[in-house]
């Protein structure tokens, strides 16, 4: 059985890529031209460069294949940055569903995020079908995360489309992932920047983590035995993110944030992202107001359809921290090298 694969040579993609070898899927991966493979050395999987705006490179690239996992996705600022995520969320998942159609490929998982999800308290986390809060409020009218939500809404509605039609479609929707190979780095910048200076400030809120491993692990688990026309959350381990940095702060050795992040950090914070995007959009990506007042809530998740429906057992979270930080060590991103395990 062949998978094939977009946005292998990411973060998330690296794991799904992982996880679909390790379950005995052969796996070919879209590469795009001039990325970096650095993902994928020392795996036996077949690189295809594809353009997915062409639809005949993409038939050409699904041949043979039995499943697609549309993996690649991005979260930008800047001018082009609708029109980026729209391509890459919406057009693409038109484009290999309807590749899916004409190669007659059965099965498909879109990787989209939990932003298309409700939350909920500790006592009452949200789940797969819980209400989204008014997108207004949420996510701002004209905002990049605004863009973000509404593109990963639309795929998923696409998908589903095509469930009517008879595809085995399934959507995971991945909550905070940490672990290996963020190379831009994602949501392991936390990790960077405490390893780097000290932090002090805690942001007041929580959210649903998940090793990077176990997300790779939930994605084939969900194409092989998700129901079709169905969403699973990824998130395994509700935490306030003054326990995930503490708990980051004793693995990595270093002092714990003390102090609640100030409400007002939000506006503070959008101000200087604006300005430091300008020097480099992608590594400031995430210091937008937006993001950070959604840390400053709690926004926890009860991913237990995964574990109930696909089997997803939960490793415990200070895997992905160690892996994420040994990764970061090894890769020149934090200093000192992982101690190799006698
Ligand atoms: N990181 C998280 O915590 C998190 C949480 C929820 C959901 N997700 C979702 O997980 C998916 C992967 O994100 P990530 O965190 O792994 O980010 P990442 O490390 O930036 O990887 C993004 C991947 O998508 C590919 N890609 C981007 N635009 C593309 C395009 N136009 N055509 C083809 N490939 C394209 C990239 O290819 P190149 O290598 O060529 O750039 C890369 O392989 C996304 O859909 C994201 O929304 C991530």
């Amino acid at each position: 059985m062949r998978l094939f694969i977009t946005g292998g040579t990411g973060f998330v993609g690296a794991h799904v890529v992982r996880a679909a070898l390790e379950r005995g899927w052969e796996v070919r991966c879209l590469v795009r031209t001039g990325s970096s493979r650095a993902a994928l050395e020392g795996l036996e999987v077949e690189c295809v460069e594809v353009d997915l705006a062409d639809p005949r490179a993409v038939l050409r690239g699904l041949h043979g294949c039995e499943a697609i996992a549309h993996v690649a996705g991005t979260f930008e600022h800047g001018p082009q940055a609708l029109q980026r995520m729209h391509e890459v969320h919406v057009e693409a998942t038109a484009a290999l569903l309807r590749g899916a159609e004409e190669a007659g490929i059965p099965r498909f998982v879109l990787c989209s995020s939990s932003i298309t999800v409700g939350w909920g308290t500790q006592h009452e986390p949200a789940d797969e079908d819980s209400p989204l809060p008014d997108p207004d409020r949420a996510f701002g009218r004209d905002t990049p995360l605004r863009a973000y939500f509404e593109t990963k809404s639309q795929a998923e509605n696409l998908v589903f489309q095509a469930c009517s039609h008879g595809l085995k479609g399934v959507v995971v929707n991945p909550d905070y992932v940490i672990g290996a190979w963020d190379s831009k780095p994602t949501s392991g910048a936390i990790l960077v920047h405490m390893g780097r200076h000290w932090m002090p400030f805690h942001p007041r809120g929580g959210k649903c983590f998940i090793t990077a491993s176990d997300c790779g692990r939930g994605h084939v688990l969900a194409l092989e035995s998700g129901v079709s026309g169905r969403r699973y959350l990824l998130g395994t381990h509700n935490l306030l993110y003054r326990e995930f940095m503490q708990r980051a702060a004793r693995l990595m050795g270093v002092r714990p944030p003390l102090l609640p992040l100030p409400r007002a950090a939000g506006r503070l914070v959008g101000a200087a992202g604006a300005l430091l995007r300008r020097l480099d959009p992608h590594r400031f990506a995430l210091l937008d107001g937006q993001v950070v007042e959604a840390t400053q809530s709690i926004r926890f998740r009860d991913g237990s359809r995964a574990k109930r429906e696909l089997g997803l057992l939960p490793s415990p979270i200070e895997e992905g921290i160690e892996e994420a930080v040994g990764w970061f060590r090894d890769h020149g991103y934090l200093p000192g090298r992982r101690v190799p395990p006698p």
